[in-house]
């Protein structure tokens, strides 16, 4: 079946993969039967491949509501962006809903999965950032016309979702791993490893993601290796990432960084793709 233009990404992602697809695409393996993201976040290959089974996951629960509202009643999720407006008033009243845990516990989540939506187009740099309580942090982005409500691309998604094999989870992604079939090919983009100490974002999630976290990754993929699975997995190109992955083959691209609070620091840097195949 021909993939769908429309199907793109519906949020802009620290990190998003959008720039990087023409570099990726030709060290994809020939034939992809089941596909596996345990870092979705944005989904920009995802997306392009609109793979017929597919497991898809991210630690961040309120992403992965907005994918389970898109799959599950995608006109209710229209309608209430259609209430969002981009004034700086609403803006910081509707980020603040999560502040009072209990309210914010009782809403459906359709009405939380407009939220992140909205705050994503309407705030700075459309970047998905929380304080260490967990809560949404990103400043107001005063953007002249954010495309709040897509409806063609939410639709479009939606349509995916609900013709193919989708499985959505929020959990850690060592546990999607051990459930995979042996036919599954796994991308894997984790939070990178930082090129300098002020350059990378790795506050997606309470914690971070250090360079411990780095190495555990690179022992399940030994793992997954070991299982016959196939994987690729993109990360920033320092020496630390090129040992890890030293058995296997590396190649380096060039990518954009667009999203960064620090606009002298975006701009182009390298980046590796690591795979167990040829
Ligand atoms: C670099 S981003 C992925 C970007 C994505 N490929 C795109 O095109 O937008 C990394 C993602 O990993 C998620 N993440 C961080 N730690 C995780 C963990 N332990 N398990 C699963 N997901 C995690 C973050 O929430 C973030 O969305």
């Amino acid at each position: 079946m021909k993939n769908n233009k429309l199907v793109a990404p519906v949020l802009k992602w620290v990190g998003g993969k959008r720039q990087l697809l023409d570099a990726l695409r030709p060290l994809l393996p020939k034939e992809i039967t089941t596909y596996c993201e345990p870092f979705v976040g944005g989904g920009a290959l995802l997306f392009q491949l609109q793979p017929t089974t597919a497991f898809i996951n991210d630690i961040n629960a309120e992403l992965i509501n907005v994918y389970q509202a898109i799959k599950d009643d995608v006109e209710n999720l229209i309608n209430a962006l259609q209430e969002f407006k981009n004034e700086e008033n609403m803006f910081y009243s509707v980020r603040d809903w999560d502040r009072n845990k209990k309210e914010y516990a009782s809403l459906s989540d359709i009405k939380k999965a407009a939220r992140i939506l909205y705050l994503n187009k309407t705030c700075y740099n459309g970047l998905f950032r929380v304080n260490s309580a967990g809560e949404f942090n990103a400043p107001f982005g005063n953007h002249r016309n954010p495309n709040i409500v897509n409806a063609p691309t939410l639709r479009a998604v939606s349509a995916y979702f609900n013709s193919a094999d989708v499985r959505l989870t929020s959990i850690d992604y060592a546990e999607v791993l051990k459930e995979l079939p042996k036919d599954a090919f796994v991308y894997l983009d984790p939070p990178y490893d930082p090129v300098s100490d002020t350059s990378s974002f790795t506050g997606y999630a309470k914690g971070g993601f250090t360079r411990d976290d780095q190495i555990r990754l690179r022992e399940c993929c030994d793992e997954l290796n070991s299982r016959g699975l196939k994987f690729m997995l993109s990360n920033s190109a320092t020496d630390f990432i090129k040992e890890q992955y030293a058995a296997y083959h590396i190649t380096i691209a060039r990518a954009k960084r667009a999203i960064n609070s620090d606009s002298t620091k975006r701009g182009e840097i390298n980046e590796v793709a690591v795979r167990n195949y040829k």
